[in-house]
């Protein structure tokens, strides 16, 4: 189904977050919630979004328009209810060709799977979809009522609810949608707010279109991917729901995770086939594990790429813009920032290489350090192919290695040294011989004394 709009609602202060920043920005798996509601959308193939923000809730527009650039941002300037808040998005939906789902901000687990099955139901003729689920405790959600032909009828909110409709488990997840806008736009205007809490709630869209003779839907989700995230302590539920969904996909795909639960992924982590991640790791946004890698334990990476076959840790930070080509080895105690490290490269312990690009099977020694950032900018280090870099070396940058050169360890090196030269800056050794003897005599003769 071409140009599907989905309305993003995301006024809500989101007051038990105890929080400054919006609620649908706090991260999940190092994306902001939105991000994720955006992502499930578009995977689903709803190309066109609106959001509808608070007022000074600028950042939360800015976050939408970093996932889908061409979103419209719509400012609800009064929080009066569900509905009101989707007909701040009028201008998006009046102009929409295609059907309109409405989703919540704060809803992270929301999986495209779903919001097929519900552009489905539109396809096959319903007027009007929503996502219900069983729930284990229904406190606080509007109960799915059915007329006796098993047709949604309505939707009851908790605080109007009888009794009997209270004892109902099968509830209202927020998610919402319509075939066509004519039909939204209608519904709306006739929509009041005649309710306990006085707000204008979308859920009466589903009485006024079943009264219409239309065709109402639900499609069943289960309880999790709906959760809606209003606390630190829901946000900590979802993320942990998010780590397992990740964990299990990559598992899918080929990864073996030596204990799953101490590995924490990204929205964005893509891993191949044959990679080994050990206990430990914490994968940040923007990591790429090419096949048959091995990330061993206690690793950071962010922003980086392990090219096939290579070996990173344990204990090795990589950093944005690390590149590892296929055969590499990154060893303990590494940091590796904005940098290449060609095929066969190694990199094996205690050493910062920022800003510098490492030819093919060069050896960098333990201690090695690029000394990239003079305090005021950083300047870049090239290390030739096949260059043998002593330890304990300090490469002061801008600063080039030959191909094939030699560092004598210890060295401070500030110039550019040629093709397999040797250069070495430390003190030449001196050696006198006899001296610690003669030492050790002079000090027993005086402690005889
Ligand atoms: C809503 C549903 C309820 C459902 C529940 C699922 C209504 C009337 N009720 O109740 O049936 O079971 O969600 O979680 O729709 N928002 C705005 N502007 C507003 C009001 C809300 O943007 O004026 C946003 C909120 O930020 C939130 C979402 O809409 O993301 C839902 O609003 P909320 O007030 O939490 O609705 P519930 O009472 O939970
Ligand atoms: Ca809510």
């Amino acid at each position: 189904m071409t140009q599907a709009l989905a309305v993003v609602l995301a006024a809500g202060k989101g007051t038990r977050m105890k929080s400054d920043l919006p609620k649908v920005l706090h991260r999940l798996a190092g994306a902001p919630m939105l991000g994720h509601v955006l992502g499930a959308a578009g995977a689903a193939g709803i190309v066109r979004a609106a959001l509808v923000v608070g007022p000074g809730m600028d950042a939360v527009g800015e976050a939408g328009l970093a996932v889908v650039p061409e979103a419209q941002v719509f400012v609800q300037s009064e929080q009066l209810g569900t509905a009101d808040a989707v007909k701040a998005a009028a201008p998006a939906y009046e102009t929409c060709a295609g059907p309109v789902l409405v989703l919540y901000g704060d809803t992270p687990l929301l999986r495209a799977e779903t919001l097929k099955a519900v552009l489905g139901e539109l396809e096959a003729g319903a007027d009007l979809v929503v996502i219900g689920f069983e729930a284990a405790d229904s406190t606080g959600y509007g109960r799915l009522l059915f007329d006796d032909k098993s047709r949604l009828q309505g939707i009851r909110e908790e605080k109007d609810a009888t009794p009997a409709e209270r004892a109902l488990t099968l509830c209202n997840s927020g998610i919402m949608a319509f075939r066509a806008s004519a039909t939204l736009s209608d519904l709306l205007s006739r929509i009041g707010n005649d309710n306990s809490k006085g707000e204008y709630y979308l859920t009466d869209a589903v009485a006024l279109a079943h009264q219409d003779g239309l065709q109402t839907r639900v499609v069943l989700s289960n309880g999790e991917e709906v959760l809606g995230v209003n606390s630190r302590s829901e946000l900590s539920v979802a993320e942990g729901l998010m780590q397992r969904r990740l964990r299990a996909a990559v598992m899918e795909h080929g990864t073996t995770l030596v204990a799953p639960d101490t590995v924490f992924l990204s929205y964005d982590t893509v891993v191949g086939r044959d990679v080994v991640i050990e206990p430990n790791v914490i994968m940040a946004p923007g990591v790429t594990i090419e096949d048959g890698a091995m990330i061993r334990g206690f690793c950071h990476l962010e922003r980086a790429r392990v090219g096939a076959g290579s070996t990173v840790g344990p204990f090795a930070r990589l950093r944005p813009g690390a590149e590892l080509a296929p055969g590499a080895h990154v060893g303990n105690f590494v940091e590796i920032k904005n940098a290449k490290v060609a095929e066969g490269a190694k990199v094996n312990h205690l050493t910062y290489i920022g800003d510098a690009s490492i030819g093919p099977n060069a050896n960098i020694g333990a201690g090695t350090i690029t000394c990239n950032y003079d305090g005021f900018s950083k300047h870049r280090t090239e290390i030739g192919a096949g260059a043998f870099i002593g330890s304990n070396s300090s490469l002061v940058a801008p600063v080039k290695i030959g191909d094939g050169a030699y560092i004598g360890s210890g060295s401070v090196i500030s110039k550019d040294v040629p093709d397999n030269a040797l250069a070495l800056t430390r003190a030449r050794q001196e050696e006198r011989d006899g001296w610690a003897s003669k030492v050790r005599q002079r000090r027993s003769r005086d402690k005889s004394k």
